[in-house]
């Protein structure tokens, strides 16, 4: 398949969404987060932006919801280190409340904007098959809004022919009522270990 924008490495497609100002959130974030795992990862993951603390260290998903994602993936058994993670927005876009930096969700515009850069990363890294950590990364892998709790467990397939599978952010479980966490954990941990057979 052609490179979607020339790109022809993981560096190459850092300093380009480094200079990327195709819609406003890179003026304010420190830097552009891009994916990381094993260059030939069968198994993707997509979230939907990096977080405050990504955006410090330019990793993805080394934050609160990356630690949550990390337990549920041992729980599953499937192994994290030969995942490539990712996400749909390249930058952090935050609101500021004094001195902290408050997460916005991006606009579909901005993820629209973002789209051309995740099909690189997935031309570069050719996985077998992606996780859907949300509603914002479903839409952009499927290309329409995908109703995340009425798919979640399942798997979608793709204009390319990748196989999708749709699940929360793990984001969302970090808002839910203490009194329900460990069930909605162990539904988590349900959708993401149908993707444990490509291991
Ligand atoms: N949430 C995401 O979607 N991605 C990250 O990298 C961190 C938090």
């Amino acid at each position: 398949m052609p490179k979607v924008d020339g790109i022809a490495s993981l560096e190459q497609l850092k300093a380009a969404t480094m200079r990327c100002r195709e819609c406003p959130i890179g003026e304010f974030a420190t830097q552009s987060v891009i994916g990381e795992g094993p260059r030939k990862a069968v198994l993707m993951m997509v979230g939907e932006q990096p977080g405050d603390k990504e955006d410090i260290e330019g990793h993805p998903f080394v934050g609160p919801a990356g630690m949550l994602l990390d337990r549920a993936l041992a729980q599953a058994g499937i192994p994290r280190e030969q995942v490539f993670v990712s996400n749909a927005v390249k930058h952090f876009k935050f609101e500021l409340r004094g001195k902290r930096r408050i997460h916005k969700s991006p606009t579909q515009r901005e993820a629209a904007a973002c789209h051309h850069w995740l099909e690189d990363e997935i031309e570069l890294v050719r996985p077998k098959a992606i996780v859907a950590l949300g509603a914002t990364a479903a839409r952009s892998l499927m290309g329409w809004a995908v109703p995340v709790m009425a798919e979640r467990g399942h798997w979608l397939e793709r204009g390319d022919g990748r196989q999708v599978l749709v699940t929360l952010h793990p984001s969302a479980l970090l808002r839910v009522p203490s009194e329900d966490r460990e069930e909605t954990f162990a539904l988590f941990v349900h959708d993401l270990a149908k993707a444990r057979k490509l291991f």
